[in-house]
């Protein structure tokens, strides 16, 4: 008896909770579509990807800063008639922190242009739309044979890659590029258009849309209202245009309804953006090195970091407002590197990649043209990973001590500018732009004690042949040492510094060189570029043992569905809004309400305030048409699909294609779903649209907004 219900719960589980592994492509759902109809969709692969008519994903954006067009660092949907674009509080906080000092301090009091006319242009920030997106493997890969060498084979991709863009570019004035995708064994082409001008139009304060702050960041159960609109402009023409004041709001070729109705357990859930790194297909003694190399660097050289960031931050309201948003993305690798760690090892990952690796041991054993191809791959990637590992060990550190020391970075970023070919009237703009940038949101002792602690850490950790000689001689003064440097620089007072780089010309140069500083900075540069050359070297090696590994993996489980991994271009994800055990005894159920807010607030923690207007309407209650039908106003949900960092601000959908919420995190218990995904724990956490909608209506008074949005209520 206790055997039949064990199995019969195993089949309860396997048909409710679906595995949602996979970033999907959209044009190729079609293996996926009879599996999304299944588990409750009613749309069809045309209706979310479609070059003939309106589908979803002409209403899903992605973030870039204008200098980088294809590194999608945030996404989002088009939720109106008028170009309004909803994402996440933590995507647009820098363009909050632009436009906020002591005496406009949007950060803490929130933003509302109340009319069009008050929205604030977000420099620098553009959003996309995929235009088309399809396989150009065989372009690509033409003229390449098995038989050439890695460096003329990637000679010829790239030289094809360029062309391609090049071509595809001009003659439809879109922003075509091609990625790589199956460990480089396929080739896709994205097209784009880019909108230059986006601009700001409403931010809750940082106590709805970061409540909990990095408390709670990583973890479920979840409260924040981390959602930020924007709105796209164009030129009269509705075309892309940069920032003009004559430009008016973009028609996009669709816009998503919101649907305001009340969710339940095992709904249907449906996710599309733009994911950025996964690595779903490394073999075990990569995993071994991520797990106990790489991640607690990481972990323990920022937790210091962070504990001396915050602490000044208490002390000064100043260092507060400059600080906010770097503390966060500090602090944001570093938890997520714990929960991926623990994640890994309390789900045997290692083992069970062992256990496949030996699968597809005996599978190549049974056949000679299998041994001939992939006979030696394991043992000899192995050999390779043990060279890499051990440079970029060292690369890590160096990463994490000096260049997260906010001088010393800029200073390397400067020498680098100054070394190069370009005129001295461009070097001069680059390097005051930076400098802008730089002080904007700079402070000195801040840097300071930061930089001394980690020259501390990087000595105990780093191998003495990688510790710059200056450095040696100074022993254990060095870090007090470095820390004089950033006092005595030129860059530590900003008026010389700008003075210096203003009268810039080639004969300065040599007295810029001379700074204390700059020197110093010389002698990390070269620790660097001695342990990047024969990392690269060694990484050329390790992707192509990976690309061949991938392949590998491909043949062995050719039933298998694999989806390749993210990399920053369109997907699609899909699963259910699911409760799940996140540890023994322990059940967290799907859905958290405006009374855990308050909850929260009681245990008097630092990131745990919320606005007085906020607790009036609580308490009143007054949550319009926006609460549950128990009176209780939503605030988040999990659901499985799979995501991964640059998915936040990904509209979630319902099954028929109505946004329902705004992906903006993963759960702590399952960040190790970018190397591994694991149904039983891996979980994103949405922002339900609700709540939102709640804030901009009844806390802001945006009624303008609401107005422009398709709302489905009950
Ligand atoms: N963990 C989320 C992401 O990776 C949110 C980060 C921002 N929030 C924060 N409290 N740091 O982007
Ligand atoms: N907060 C992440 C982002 O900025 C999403 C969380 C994740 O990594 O899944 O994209």
């Amino acid at each position: 008896m206790k055997r039949l219900i064990v199995s019969l719960l195993g089949i309860f589980v396997a048909l409710t909770i679906r595995a949602n592994e996979g970033m999907w492509l959209p044009f190729l759902l079609e293996s996926n579509i009879g599996e999304m109809s299944e588990m409750g969709l009613h749309l069809t692969a045309e209706d979310i990807y479609s070059i003939n008519q309106s589908c979803l994903k002409d209403a899903v954006v992605g973030f870039v800063d204008l200098d980088k067009p294809f590194l999608h660092f945030c996404s989002g949907s088009v939720i109106s008639a008028q170009g309004l674009v909803i994402t996440n509080h933590h995507c647009g906080l820098d363009v909050v922190r632009q436009h906020s000092s002591l005496q406009n301090d949007y950060i803490a009091d929130g933003f509302w242009a109340m009319q069009m006319s008050d929205e604030l242009s977000a420099n620098n920030v553009g959003v996309c739309f995929l235009r088309w997106m399809e396989d150009v493997t065989g372009k690509i890969l033409q003229g390449v044979s098995d038989t050439m060498s890695v460096k003329r084979r990637n000679e010829l991709i790239n030289s094809n890659i360029s062309q391609l863009e090049k071509a595809v570019s001009d003659s439809t004035g879109l922003k075509a590029h091609v990625d790589a995708f199956y460990c480089d064994n396929e080739y896709y082409m994205s097209v784009y258009e880019i909108f230059e001008d986006v601009r700001l139009v409403g931010a809750p304060p940082m106590s709805i849309g970061n409540f909990g702050g990095d408390t709670d960041n990583w973890v479920w159960p979840r409260h924040t209202g981390d959602f930020t609109l924007f709105r796209i402009y164009a030129d009269s023409a509705n075309h892309a245009a940069p920032y003009s004041e004559n430009n008016v709001p973009y028609k996009a070729d669709n816009h998503l309804k919101i649907n305001a109705k009340e969710k339940h357990e095992g709904d249907f859930a449906l996710l599309m953006g733009y994911p950025g790194t996964t690595n779903e297909y490394l073999p075990s003694f990569a995993v071994e090195a991520i797990q106990d190399v790489y991640d607690p660097i990481v972990v323990d050289m920022r937790g210091k970091s962070i504990e001396i960031i915050r602490k000044n931050m208490r002390a000064n309201q100043q260092v507060k407002i400059k600080y906010t948003s770097k503390a966060a993305s500090l602090a944001n690798a570093w938890k997520k590197l714990q929960g991926e760690r623990n994640g890994l090892k309390n789900k045997h990952v290692i083992d069970k990649k062992r256990a496949l690796e030996r699968q597809m041991g005996d599978w190549i054993a049974v056949d000679t043209l299998r041994k001939a191809k992939y006979g030696s791959l394991l043992d000899n990637y192995a050999k390779e990973y043990a060279v890499y590992k051990k440079y970029r060990r060292a690369k890590m550190l160096v990463d994490e001590t000096f260049y997260n020391s906010e001088m010393i970075d800029l200073c390397s970023d400067i020498r680098a500018v100054l070394k190069g070919s370009s005129s001295d009237e461009e070097k001069r703009a680059k390097v005051l732009a930076w400098l802008r940038d730089f002080y904007a949101d700079y402070d000195l002792t801040t840097d300071c004690d930061v930089t001394e602690n980690l020259v501390d850490e990087y000595f105990v950790n780093a191998d003495k042949a990688h510790v710059p000689s200056s450095l040696q001689s100074v022993k254990e003064n060095a870090p007090e040492y470095v820390a004089a440097l950033l006092k005595k620089s030129l860059l530590a007072d900003s008026a010389k510094a700008f003075t210096a780089f203003r009268n810039y010309t080639e004969k300065t140069r040599k007295k810029i060189e001379n700074d204390p500083l700059f020197k110093f900075t010389a002698e990390i540069d070269a620790v660097y570029s001695n342990i990047k050359t024969p990392m690269q070297k060694s990484l050329k090696k390790t992707d192509e043992f990976q690309r061949r590994f991938m392949q590998l993996q491909r043949e062995c489980f050719a039933d298998k569905r694999f989806f390749p991994d993210a990399n920053s271009t369109f997907r699609v994800t899909y699963g259910q809004i699911r409760s799940f055990h996140p540890s023994d005894a322990v059940v967290y159920s799907a859905f958290t309400t405006l009374g855990g807010v308050f909850e929260k607030c009681d245990m008097d923690v630092y990131d745990y305030t919320a606005p007085d207007r906020l607790k009036q309407l609580f308490e009143a209650p007054d949550f319009g048409p926006y609460c549950n039908a128990d009176g209780t106003m939503p605030v988040g949900f999990i659901t499985t699909c799979h995501t991964t960092g640059g998915n936040s601000g990904s509209p979630i959908f319902d099954a028929d294609g109505n946004l329902i919420g705004l992906n903006f995190d993963r759960v702590w218990e399952g960040t190790m779903s970018d190397i591994q995904f694991d149904a039983d724990i891996c979980r994103n956490i949405g922002l339900d649209i609700r709540y939102a909608l709640f804030i901009i209506d009844k806390f802001a008074g945006a009624q303008r907004l609401i107005d422009e949005m398709e709302i489905i209520g009950d």
